[in-house]
C-alpha cells in the first residue's frame, strides 16, 4: 500500500506507525473531522495486531483497570483509561462488525478468531474518513521549526520532507526488530531532550543455563498450572518447560517484574497443601510409592524429574517430619534463578519507554515540545498479558486524537 502525498491537502497532524495506537488515533481524529498522514515503514498497517495473540487478537480484557499496568509512574496511565475505556473498546469494535467472546481471565478476541478482521475495521475507516496511510514510509528525523515540524521520511526509498503542526509518535517498542519495530520513539524522545525510563523486554521467556538447564530441558513441552510471584507480583496460570527455560502465561507475566540476579517462586500446587495431601494418603494408602503419588497429581515425567530433589523412592508411611517439610517447600516455593530472558526477539512488550514525567497524563503531549505527543509502547506504561496492551494502545490514541 503505497500512494503519493497530496502537498495540497492540509494535515492537521501527521502519525509516526499504523499500528495499533496510530490506526485509532487516525480514526478518532477523522470522527471530529480532523485530516492526517499516517507513516508506516512496513508495507502494510497493523503488523502486529495482525499476529498479536496467535494470529486472533487479544484486543482488550474486560477487566482492565490502572492496576495491571506498570510505570515509574503507577497513576499516569489513570486518566487515559477512563477517557477511553473497555466499555469504549468493546462498542467500537461493535459497531464496526467485531463481537467479543471472552477466552479466559477476561481476555476478549473476536468472535470470528480472525486478528485480520481489527485490523480491517480501521483501514476501512481510515478510507472512509480520508486519512490517509502511507506505507515503505521509514520516518528518519522529525525537527521543530518555529510552530511547525518537518518530518523526514523515506517513501520507497524516495527521501521527503513533509511539514506539520502536531506530530503522534505511535511508533511502538523494541520487540520484533523483523516486523518493523525500531527505537524511533526513543530516538525521538532523546532528540527533544525528553527522559526515558530504562527499557528492557517483557512479557518474554525467561532462560536457564548452567547445571540446572538440562533438568528443565528433560521436561520440554511440558505445563502446569502454577503461582508464580516474586516480590513485586504474584501471578496464577500455566507455565512450560521448554529445552532453555521456562514460558507460559505466567513466566511471561512475571517476567515483567523480574531483573537480572533476581529469583522467581513457584507453588506447584497452589490452593492446595502437600503436607495435608500426603497425610490424607498415607492413612488410606501408606504403601503407595512417593513417586506414584506424585505422578497422580502432575504427569510421570514430572513425578520423576523430582526424583533428583525428592526422596519418590521412599513409600508414603516411612516419609519422616523432614521429609514432609523438604517435599513442602519444594512444591510450595520451588525457587528458580533465571539465566536471563530470551530478547527482544520473542518478548511481546517493552518495558520502560518515554518518561510519563515528559507528558500531560491528560493529553500526551510532550509539556516541553507543544504540538508533540507519544502514544502507544514507546511511552513507558506496559501492561499485563492478556489484551491489556491494546486497551492502552487504543486509549492513547484515542486521547490524543482529542488534542490534535
Ligand atoms: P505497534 O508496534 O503496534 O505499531 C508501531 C508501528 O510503527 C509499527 O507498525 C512500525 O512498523 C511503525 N514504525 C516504527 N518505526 C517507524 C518509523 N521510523 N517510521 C515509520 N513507521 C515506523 N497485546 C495485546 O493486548 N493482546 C495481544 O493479543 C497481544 N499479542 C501480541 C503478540 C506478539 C507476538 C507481540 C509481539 C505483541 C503482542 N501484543 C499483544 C502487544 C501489542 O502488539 C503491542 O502492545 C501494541 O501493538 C502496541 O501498539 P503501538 O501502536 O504502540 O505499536
Amino acid at each position: 500500500m503505497t500512494a503519493k502525498i497530496n502537498k495540497q491537502t492540509h494535515f492537521d497532524a501527521i502519525i509516526i506507525g499504523a499500528g495499533a495506537c496510530g490506526l485509532m488515533c487516525a480514526v478518532q481524529a477523522g470522527f471530529s473531522g480532523k485530516r492526517t498522514l499516517i507513516l508506516e515503514k512496513n508495507d502494510k498497517p497493523g503488523a502486529k495486531i495482525l499476529i498479536s495473540g496467535g494470529g486472533r487478537c487479544n484486543y482488550t480484557n474486560l477487566y482492565a483497570s490502572p492496576q495491571q499496568f506498570i510505570s515509574q509512574n503507577e497513576h499516569f496511565c489513570k486518566s487515559t483509561l477512563s477517557q477511553w475505556t473497555v466499555e469504549d473498546t468493546i462498542s467500537f469494535f461493535e459497531t464496526y462488525g467485531i463481537v467479543g467472546k471472552e477466552k479466559t481471565l477476561g481476555q476478549l478476541f473476536p468472535e470470528s478468531d480472525k486478528a485480520r478482521d481489527v485490523v480491517k475495521v480501521f483501514t476501512d475507516l481510515c478510507r472512509d474518513l480520508g486519512q490517509e496511510i502511507i506505507c515503505n514510509a521509514d520516518v528518519k528525523n522529525i525537527e521543530k521549526v518555529e510552530d511547525s515540524f518537518i518530518v523526514s521520511v523515506e517513501i520507497d526509498g524516495i527521501p521527503e520532507e513533509i511539514s506539520a503542526s502536531k506530530v503522534v509518535i505511535a511508533s511502538g517498542g523494541l520487540p520484533i526488530p523483523k516486523m518493523g519495530a525500531t527505537d524511533f520513539g526513543l530516538r525521538t524522545a532523546r532528540k527533544f531532550e525528553l527522559k526515558i525510563n530504562d527499557t528492557a523486554p517483557a512479557l518474554v521467556p525467561l532462560t536457564i543455563t548452567g547445571k540446572d538447564q538440562p533438568w528443565f530441558e528433560q521436561l520440554s513441552g511440558n505445563s502446569i498450572f502454577c503461582r508464580v510471584w516474586n516480590d513485586r507480583a504474584s501471578f496464577e496460570e500455566n507455565i512450560l518447560f521448554t529445552h532453555w527455560g521456562l514460558s507460559g502465561p505466567a513466566i511471561l507475566q512475571i517476567s515483567s517484574y523480574w531483573r537480572p540476579g533476581e529469583y522467581i517462586y513457584i507453588d506447584l500446587l497452589p490452593y492446595q497443601n502437600i503436607a495435608e495431601l500426603i497425610q490424607q494418603e498415607r492413612e488410606a494408602n501408606g504403601k503407595k510409592m512417593l513417586l506414584a503419588y506424585l505422578a497422580g497429581l502432575y504427569t510421570r515425567k514430572f513425578a520423576e524429574a523430582l526424583s533428583d530433589r525428592l526422596p519418590v523412592e521412599k513409600n508414603l508411611a516411612s516419609l519422616t517430619k523432614a521429609d514432609i517439610e523438604h517435599i513442602t517447600s519444594l512444591i510450595h516455593g520451588f525457587k528458580v534463578k533465571p539465566a536471563g530472558d530470551k530478547g527482544y526477539d520473542k518478548a511481546e512488550v517493552m518495558r520502560g519507554g518515554v518518561s510519563t514525567d515528559e507528558l500531560s497524563s491528560k493529553t500526551l503531549e510532550a509539556k516541553k515540545v507543544p504540538g508533540l505527543y507519544f502514544g502507544g509502547e514507546c511511552v513507558d506504561v506496559t501492561g499485563w498479558l492478556g489484551g491489556y496492551n491494546f486497551q492502552w494502545a487504543w486509549a492513547s490514541g484515542f486521547v490524543i486524537a482529542q488534542g490534535i
